[in-house]
């Protein structure tokens, strides 16, 4: 999002905070896949049947992913939502949100769906694949991807308790855990040989 659609008023702290946290998770990971390319010998893909249908849902889950994200951005350029508030707390969207008031229920609706689909296809993908965990990336993904799903399960269980679901809503309903699973999971793959 840049400044001018912002109408040229400084970034809200919000944002840069994410912006700052991408950068530093970035210089890390660049840090990183240099190490691993010279400390770790090149990861060759298998060719198994099993790999070749792990493949597919690596890019399934890949599609998830863009749709759940998809939402967050409809939701925060329409200043609709938690993330939006905390991001963007003075932000007004220069049409009305409530035109889009259906899209954006079906997207609530259906995100648990969504997001229990994304959380099974990448484990799958991670499963079939054979993926080399002394890398780290590939571990990190592995625990972030648990962790977002465990706690959006603990968001919507009906008998989590209060300040189960509180904490939950927080670590969960956020960006950073996406911009590490992005982050890493794309470093991850620049290192396997295809
Ligand atoms: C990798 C998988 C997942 C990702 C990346 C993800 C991401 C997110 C994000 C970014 C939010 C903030 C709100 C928004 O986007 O507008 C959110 C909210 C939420 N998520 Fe997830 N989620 C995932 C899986 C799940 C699962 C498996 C469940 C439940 C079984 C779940 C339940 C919820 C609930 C209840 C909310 C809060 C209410 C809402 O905004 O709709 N999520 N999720």
């Amino acid at each position: 999002m840049s400044q001018q659609f912002l109408n040229m008023k400084p970034l809200p702290i919000g944002l840069k905070r994410v912006f700052i946290f991408t950068a530093i998770i970035a210089a890390i990971s660049v840090g990183y896949y240099i190490y691993a390319l010279v400390a770790f010998a090149p990861v060759e893909e298998n060719e198994t049947f099993l790999s070749e249908i792990g493949e597919g849902f690596g890019e399934i889950g890949l599609w998830l992913l863009l749709f759940i994200y998809f939402r967050t951005l409809i939701k925060l350029l329409l200043g609709k939502g938690g993330i939006s508030k905390r991001l963007l707390p003075e932000y007004s969207p220069p049409i009305s949100p409530n035109q889009f008031n259906k899209l954006i229920h079906y997207l609530d609706r259906t995100h648990i769906y969504f997001g229990i689909c994304a959380v099974a296809t990448i484990l799958l993908h991670i499963v079939m694949m054979g993926v080399p965990m002394n890398i780290l990336f590939f571990p990190a993904v592995l625990a972030l991807v648990i962790w977002q799903g465990l706690f959006g399960i603990f968001i919507s269980w009906r008998h989590s308790p209060k300040e189960l679901r509180k904490f939950s809503y927080l670590v969960h309903a956020q960006l950073f855990t996406g911009i590490m699973i992005g982050i890493f999971a794309y470093f991850g793959h620049l290192l396997i040989d295809d």
